[in-house]
């Protein structure tokens, strides 16, 4: 998607991912966190940006503004549990997928095999997109939400990324 960068989050992202989340609709910022977040806290806020051991986070970037975010984080059950957001106007570009992509390129190449999910049960988008990107993932239905394992095709993440499919610049 020409224009579009995606990066790791950095400390100083804080102000842009603040504006970010307040300008996501209410419908997506459920969807994404289960509950609205216009006025996040500080302990979100860092939580997002955070990298180290245990967790990992990409933005995607337009012109300077995020417009998507993804984390990974060490997982109970699966390696790694990640989430995705895309603000509204950039939905339906295929920006989800590639933060979800390289978010788990980076995983990969930390050890991990198998990523999570916990996703809203209303939520029929994400569950028809993991559906598409991880045909054998496992799904267990929790009082109104779906969590999600899958293996992660490591041919398949790091042929996408040798032949150029996810770039870090898309
Ligand atoms: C889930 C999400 C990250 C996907 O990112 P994306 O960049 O929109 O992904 P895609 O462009 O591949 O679109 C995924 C599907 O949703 C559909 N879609 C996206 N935006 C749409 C819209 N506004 N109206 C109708 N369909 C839409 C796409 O057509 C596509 O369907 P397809 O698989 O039949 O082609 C994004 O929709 C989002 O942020 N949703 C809210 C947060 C969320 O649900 N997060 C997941 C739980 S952690």
């Amino acid at each position: 998607m020409l224009g579009t960068q995606i990066r790791p989050a950095r400390a100083d992202d804080e102000e842009r991912i603040t504006r970010f989340l307040r300008g996501l609709s209410l419908h997506t910022q459920t969807l994404r966190f289960f509950t609205g977040v216009a006025t996040p806290a500080t302990v979100l806020v860092r939580t997002l940006l955070a990298l180290d051991e245990r967790r990992d986070a990409l933005v995607a970037t337009m012109n300077g503004e995020i417009v998507g975010h993804a984390m990974s984080y060490r997982g109970d059950g699966a390696d790694v549990e990640i989430a995705v957001v895309v603000t509204d106007e950039w939905q339906g570009f295929g920006l989800g997928p590639k933060l979800v992509d390289a978010l788990l390129l980076r995983a990969a190449v930390r050890g991990a095999t198998t990523v999570g999910m916990d996703v809203l049960g209303e939520n029929r988008r994400v569950l028809k997109l993991i559906r598409r990107l991880w045909p054998d993932a496992k799904m267990k239905v929790t009082s109104g939400s779906v969590e999600v394992t899958a293996m992660i095709d490591q041919a398949a993440v790091f042929a996408e990324q040798g032949s150029g499919g996810t770039p870090l610049t898309a």
